[in-house]
């Protein structure tokens, strides 16, 4: 396989290939998202939710984040690996943001590292590329900032919010950011940050006129079940497959079914 790179990402958006991104968590779904030829792998600190079963992302741990990466990392062998720096891992000072992006490229041997914020974290965004370190740039919805917002309905609808988000890409793109994620805004300023930028913009929930998109693994393969939204395209519902499966086990081990004669030793 010819590895993806930045530098590739940003080939993509000039040639009008678009960009194809999936969270992955472990080795084993890493392995197969990366056979599937997905471009960009996130160790999403959505793994807070999917994996741990917590209801933001705000309790994750740096060492959990690492932990979740190493393990996808074991399984790539194309796709660019880029990992979320959790909450309380980066927002104090631009020291602490280097520190936790080194611990996350030593111990993972991930590619890149994705912070949630604008002009706000500046001099941290600075640090990190200064040290060598590719960083992803994410705004509109940043569930990190949840308790903020206090909903996780469409962000950047009036004008002001929508003219501060343009900025604040503009910015990502001046400071050196390789690529930048959109979350959950209208499509028509999506579109309009899209076409203003050299870098790539993936979006999710964020309409067509992007570069690329991303989705959460679960979402994707319907293993969660009561998150809805509108931007969500199933592909399979594998919590009732899995459900089915699993009760179909049960059942053969209660009518001694389960192991038969070739089954055994
Ligand atoms: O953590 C995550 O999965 C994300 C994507 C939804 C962009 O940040
Ligand atoms: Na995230």
């Amino acid at each position: 396989y010819k590895r993806v790179t930045v530098k590739s990402l940003v080939d993509m958006k000039q040639l009008g290939e678009k960009i194809s991104m999936l969270t992955a968590y472990d080795y084993s779904m890493a392995k197969i998202v990366d056979a599937a030829n997905v471009d960009v792998i996130l160790v999403g600190d959505s793994a807070s939710n999917v994996m741990a079963g917590h209801e933001t992302t705000l309790p994750i741990t740096l060492d959990q984040m690492i932990y979740h990466a190493s393990s996808v990392i074991r399984g790539v062998y194309r796709a660019l690996v880029v990992v979320d720096i959790p909450f309380g891992s980066y927002q104090s000072d631009p020291k602490e943001a280097l520190r936790s992006a080194i611990r996350i490229m030593k111990e993972s041997g991930a590619h890149a590292v994705k912070l949630e914020g604008g002009v706000e974290i500046k001099e941290s965004i600075k640090r990190i590329l200064n040290a060598g370190i590719p960083v992803m740039g994410h705004l509109g919805l940043t569930p990190q900032s949840i308790y903020k917002f206090g909903t996780y309905t469409v962000r950047a609808k009036e004008e002001e919010e929508a003219r501060k988000l343009k900025q604040d890409a503009l910015l990502l793109e001046k400071y050196g950011c390789f690529a930048i994620v959109l979350e959950k805004i209208p499509a028509k300023l999506a579109k309009e940050v899209a076409e203003s930028l050299t870098i790539p913009v993936i979006g999710i929930g964020a309409g067509n006129g992007v570069d690329g998109q991303v989705l959460v693994f679960h979402d994707l393969l319907g293993i969660t079940q009561e998150f809805n939204p509108r931007f969500l395209r199933r592909y399979m519902n594998l919590y009732e497959d899995m459900g089915k499966a699993i009760s179909q086990y049960v059942q053969d081990v209660k009518d001694k079914d389960f192991p038969n004669d070739e089954e055994q030793y």
